[in-house]
């Protein structure tokens, strides 16, 4: 079984997909920490320079060494994304990244990169997968559908207020305006744009708390896939 959860960024796509996970057993799966991750790595290589033009050459050269994946750490009781082995947690979800991962996710040899590391993870059991063209380029096949939205201001305050909380010096604006960039880029580029496919429910989540969205959620993948289990061991 497949659910797919696409919407905009800071839409709380990820800790909803976690929670339903954990109710349903489905294995989650974040494929923004995986365009993450292989921004962390160009960075790190120096392909990105300080206007954010980005060595394409460069990249796919080295993708085939790029390996990204998740491992469960037992004792944050969460999975973490990896880096060729290594946690990059933590750094995927800072500014740089941030600043810059949708640039690099508009590159067609990118996504198909990714895309088909994601269609060979969910070969192997029922899965929660969030991102942006999940169910229209992914799984075009998932039996449910979820298009999440919120209004900017909402999703700039949420995300300021986790940035905040991790400590990271930055002010409202500078997040609000990274949001509005991300979400210009991802719905405009040529390749895989963020879009809401006609059989995905929409679901604004400007004025519902996290527990009012999952049961919605839950309830809906209940009707349409009979599903009941909770807690059959999924892991987010
Ligand atoms: O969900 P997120 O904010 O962690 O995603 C990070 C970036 O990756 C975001 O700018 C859009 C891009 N992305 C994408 O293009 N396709 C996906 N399936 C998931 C994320």
């Amino acid at each position: 079984m497949i659910v797919a959860v696409d919407g905009y960024s800071s839409t709380g796509k990820s800790t909803v997909a976690k929670l339903i996970a954990a109710r349903l057993g489905l294995t989650y799966i974040d494929t923004g920490a995986m365009y993450r991750a292989v921004t962390l790595e160009a960075l790190r290589r120096g392909l990105i320079d300080g206007e954010g033009r980005i060595d394409e050459e460069g990249l796919r050269g080295c993708l085939g060494e790029v390996r990204v994946g998740f491992r469960y750490n037992e004792e944050r009781g969460q999975s973490e994304t990896c880096l060729n082995g290594e946690t990059v947690e933590e750094e995927i979800r800072g500014m740089r990244v941030a600043d810059r991962v949708s640039g690099v996710a508009a590159l067609g040899f990118v996504r198909e990169f990714l895309v088909g590391q994601q269609r060979e993870m969910a070969r192997s059991g029922d899965v929660i997968m969030d991102g942006r063209d999940i169910g229209s380029v992914v799984f075009p096949e998932a039996e449910v559908k979820f298009f999440m939205t919120a209004s900017p201001e909402v999703r700039a305050e949420r995300r300021y207020r986790e940035l905040l909380a991790k400590g990271t010096e930055v002010s409202y604006e500078e997040v609000k305006a990274n949001v509005e960039k991300r979400d210009y880029i991802d719905s405009h580029r040529e390749v895989g744009p963020l879009r809401r496919t006609e059989d995905a429910v929409v679901v604004d989540n400007s004025d519902m708390t996290v527990e009012e969205v999952v049961e919605m959620m839950v309830g809906i993948i209940r009707e349409r896939t009979g599903r009941r289990g909770e807690k059959e061991g999924g892991r987010v």
